[in-house]
């Protein structure tokens, strides 16, 4: 099932059945606010999804992807091509000075992939590429005390090794941000799934 997962159009699937498409529309109107204009750092692209629900303004946002998956590369290209460059990075000093700063930082499902050095480096290295009244958005899978043992089995056996805490995944954006505001939801997917969104902001 994992290795499916790695094939774009069988991933658009999934996430479409699992997430459907809504939760892409929440994060955009309610914790990106994208701004004509906007520089837009998408970090683990994937392919480039998130793009549907970015608007389309006069001068446009520019939005640029990093993934480590050509596969999912080749299909943001190829769906988005035209309305944004995607990139074979990942988040390190050098493409921070090298892409300038952003205003908005996004990490959608990529911090439950990483382990707590990588997460502190991830958060260290996107405060450094925001601009001044810019923030970082993330949205990961969250263990709580009062979701059911579905949804807990759920999490435990996504992709990602690192499902965390909401106050483990909020120690890791602070050892970067000394604002971070956090938003739980048990009804952003459209199977049973507990979501942490974060904002953060230096
Ligand atoms: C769960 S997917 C989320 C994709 C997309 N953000 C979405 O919401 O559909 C996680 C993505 O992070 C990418 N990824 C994992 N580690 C990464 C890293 N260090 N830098 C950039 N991308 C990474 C994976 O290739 C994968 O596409």
């Amino acid at each position: 099932m994992k290795s499916l997962l790695a094939v774009p159009w069988l991933y658009d699937l999934a996430q479409y059945v699992m997430r459907g498409t809504r939760y892409r529309k929440i994060l955009a109107e309610t914790h990106l606010k994208v701004a004509s204009g906007d520089r837009v750092l998408d970090i683990g692209c994937g392919t480039g999804a998130m793009l549907e629900c970015l608007p389309e303004t006069v001068p446009p946002v520019e939005y640029v992807g990093f993934d480590m998956s050509p596969n999912y590369l080749a299909a943001a290209r190829k769906t988005y091509g035209g309305r944004g460059e995607f990139y074979p990075l990942e988040l390190t000093p050098r493409t921070v000075a090298d892409f300038g700063k952003f205003d908005r930082v996004l990490a959608i499902g990529l911090v439950h992939h990483l382990d707590d050095a990588a997460a502190i480096n991830l958060f260290t290295l996107a405060q450094r590429a925001l601009r001044h009244g810019g923030k970082m958005i993330t949205l990961d899978g969250v263990f709580t005390d009062s979701q059911s043992r579905l949804v807990k089995r759920l999490l435990q056996s996504d992709r990602g090794q690192h499902v965390r805490s909401e106050s483990a995944y909020r120690a890791l954006a602070h050892t970067a941000f000394p604002h971070v505001q956090t938003f739980v939801s048990d009804d952003l997917f459209r199977i049973p799934y507990t979501t942490l969104i974060m904002e953060c902001t230096p």
